[in-house]
């Protein structure tokens, strides 16, 4: 089993949206998914619950009930999506302990940057306890299309000493809808189309090692007419 924490001390950061579409994107390579909804403000549960059902979400809201309830369900599953809260700094901190992986969406400017660094200073506690684990990622989010990765971020990432992911996720108004459409943009028809592509890009980069290459169920061909 896999816990991958979605973490930044930071709010509106893009860290349900994230959370919510890998968690379901790892459902459908095949694998048993477990959403851990750490944030109070419920959202990413209540958002899975319509999207796909078929993934569990469960609320972990206190540090507490991460410790006592967290480990057991990294056992039942292959992997534990935790969403982590808006500003809760010890339960940030207690989920590092637990990942396997953490995920830092950031959005693409110094000032998001430097308030990355304060997140990350808990990522920097978990490994005095556990050398090496988690190991983390900054994905940066909600960047302009046209976006191209400036010298400033660049040694940001480098400062904090963590890489970041190749692909963003950039602004797109489907993104804002999926949740008031209880879907992920997947589910969103032709016009979600470049952010599908986006997300799965990012997550085959990002966990490399869940992307499995199920056939597609065909289409049943259609019956010729038969000729008169
Ligand atoms: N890439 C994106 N493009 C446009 N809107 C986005 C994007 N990612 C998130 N949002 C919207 O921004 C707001 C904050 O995102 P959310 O995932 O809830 O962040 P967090 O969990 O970090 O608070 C939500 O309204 C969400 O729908
Ligand atoms: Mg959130």
């Amino acid at each position: 089993m896999t816990v991958i924490a979605v973490t930044n001390s930071k709010g509106g950061v893009g860290k349900s949206t994230l959370a919510v579409h890998l968690a379901v994107w790892l459902h459908e390579q095949g694998h048993r998914v477990i959403l851990a909804d750490c944030d109070t403000q419920h959202s990413s549960s209540e958002w899975i619950n319509e999207a796909c059902p078929d993934v569990e979400a469960v609320r972990l809201e206190s540090p507490d009930e991460i410790i006592d309830e967290l480990p057991q369900l990294a056992n039942d599953v292959d992997y534990v999506i935790a969403d982590g809260p808006g500003s809760n700094t010890e339960t940030s901190r207690t989920l590092l302990l637990f990942a396997d992986l953490a995920i830092f969406p950031c959005k693409a400017s110094m000032l998001e940057a430097r308030a990355l660094a304060k997140a990350t200073k808990v990522l920097h506690q978990a490994h005095t306890v556990n050398p090496g684990r988690p190991t983390a990622v900054i994905v940066l989010s909600m960047v302009g299309r046209k976006y191209r990765l400036t010298q400033d971020m660049v040694e940001a990432a480098k400062a904090l000493n963590m890489p970041l992911a190749d692909t963003p996720m950039v602004l797109r108004q489907i993104y804002a809808d999926a949740p008031g459409q209880g879907a992920v943009v997947w589910q969103l028809g032709a016009r979600a189309r470049e952010a599908t592509k986006e997300v799965r890009r990012l997550f085959t980069e990002i966990v490399p090692e869940a992307k499995t290459t199920k056939a597609k169920p065909r289409k049943p061909k259609r019956k010729k007419k038969e000729a008169a």
